[in-house]
């Protein structure tokens, strides 16, 4: 599968030892700080806390704009985070500690009423319905910053992604907070505020960053508050609107590959993990800008293969390549990727190589088109034989399938009549 050149992430080398030389910067026990944390780190008038601080772009530039509040940055992957420490130590801020936890944790590490402010930024989206629950503005994670916020205390929360900053909308709402500040195009006029570093890049791209400030108020609802609402609707792609018809597939496009379209595809991509025999191989997948860019250069250079993307309207919903073309026998293979899991199953890959044949036998001039697919994708097969491929092989892993130029045009004919 294409995907998977990129997709497997590499270790951050020296992890260990580029942790040790920040290693003032980092509470490694953090729960013993609970409900000391103003006694341990004195001097500051406020305490801030950041979920996710990635690399720290945020991290370092709020710190350094706020000498008086102490921010901790919360972050799940050392690997990330010892960049954003890295980042702090050169800067020589005084007002930083990194904790290396889940933010599922706050409650073991903060004492109720602790925090002034939370920050968010740019936190997963976990678009399918059934994941909803771990996203950082889930009710069950919204109910934990109630408790450990002070009454007044605000949650600060950025996001590019639309549906998510809706969805979220709702549940702070629900849950009884106080919102303000609330942007869908927080830059509309020029930079606002410190950026983080998927912030710069988005911005970078053209894309809108949505924006809110959420207050604990009175009724604002903590751990307390009785059993956890059920997450009705949470998919984001329904809540983008996006209907499984017809007309959704009228909004389909093919574009030439460009870096900004791969970036957008791989900053939403998910491993479709129905593919994995075996779960516990399904490789980790993180968005990693600067690989993007060396893999969109690398396979530039392959003078066999053209890249498209799939777009619903502007946005980047899968890839789709051309390789092996072989212009002397006019043949080529058919690969087909959609983002994630919430555009399949809603006949976006048909209609998609649908349109991929009409180019192939198009204006490339092929004559026949090959694909493959993986034994465990019953769907891709479905939709190749729908499209009127036929099989001629099968191994242990694949299903091999072609068409030609004659077999496409008669199934078209057969269509119309
Ligand atoms: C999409 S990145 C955004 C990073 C950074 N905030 C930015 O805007 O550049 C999300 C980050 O949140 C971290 N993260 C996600 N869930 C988390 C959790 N439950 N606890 C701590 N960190 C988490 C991820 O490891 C990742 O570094």
């Amino acid at each position: 599968m294409e995907c998977d050149e990129i997709v497997r992430m590499r270790k951050r080398h020296n992890l260990e030892p580029r942790m040790e030389k920040c290693a003032d910067l980092l509470i490694a026990e953090p729960s013993e700080n609970r409900g000391r944390w103003r006694e341990t780190l004195p001097g500051f008038e406020t305490l801030s806390v950041e979920l996710g601080c990635g690399k720290g772009r945020f991290t370092v530039g709020t710190a350094a704009s706020l000498p008086q509040s102490l921010l901790l940055a919360i972050e799940k992957v050392p690997d990330a985070m010892v960049v954003a420490m890295e980042r702090a130590r050169d800067q020589g801020l005084a007002n930083v500690r990194f904790l290396d936890i889940d933010a599922a944790k706050l409650a073991e590490v903060f004492a109720p009423g602790e925090i002034d402010r939370i920050y968010i930024n740019f936190c997963d989206p976990w678009p399918k319905s059934r994941d909803a629950k771990l996203r950082l503005t889930a009710p069950g994670f919204l109910r934990l910053y109630a408790d450990a916020l002070r009454d007044g205390g605000e949650i600060h929360f950025k996001t590019d992604n639309t549906p998510l900053f809706d969805w979220s909308i709702g549940v702070f709402r629900d849950e009884g907070w106080t919102l303000s500040e609330l942007t869908h195009d927080l830059h509309a006029n020029g930079p606002v505020g410190v950026m983080t570093d998927y912030e710069a890049k988005f911005v970078a791209e053209g894309m809108k960053i949505n924006r809110l400030v959420a207050a604990k108020a009175a009724g604002t609802r903590g751990t307390a508050a009785g059993p956890l609402p059920r997450l009705r609707g949470a998919s984001l792609v329904d809540a983008r609107g996006y209907a499984q018809s017809a007309a959704d597939t009228a909004a389909l496009s093919l574009k030439e590959a460009t870096l900004p379209l791969c970036q957008a595809f791989y900053r939403h991509f998910e491993h479709a993990p129905e593919l994995f025999e075996d779960k516990s191989t399904i490789p980790q997948y993180r968005y990693d800008p600067e690989r993007v860019k060396t893999y969109f250069a690398d396979r530039h250079k392959l003078s066999d293969r053209r890249y498209y993307y799939i777009m619903l309207g502007s946005e980047v919903i899968g890839e789709l390549v051309f390789k092996k073309i072989d212009p002397e026998n006019r043949s080529c293979e058919l690969g087909i990727c959609l983002v994630n899991d919430g555009y399949k199953n809603r006949g976006f890959g048909t209609a998609a190589l649908r349109m991929a044949l009409e180019l192939g036998f198009g204006s490339f001039g092929m004559e026949t088109i090959l694909a493959d697919s993986l034994l465990l994708n019953a769907r891709s097969q479905h939709v190749l034989r729908k499209l009127g491929f036929r099989q001629t092989a099968e191994d242990e892993r694949f299903r091999y399938y072609r068409i030609t130029r004659e077999e496409y045009l008669g199934s078209k004919g057969e269509k119309r009549e």
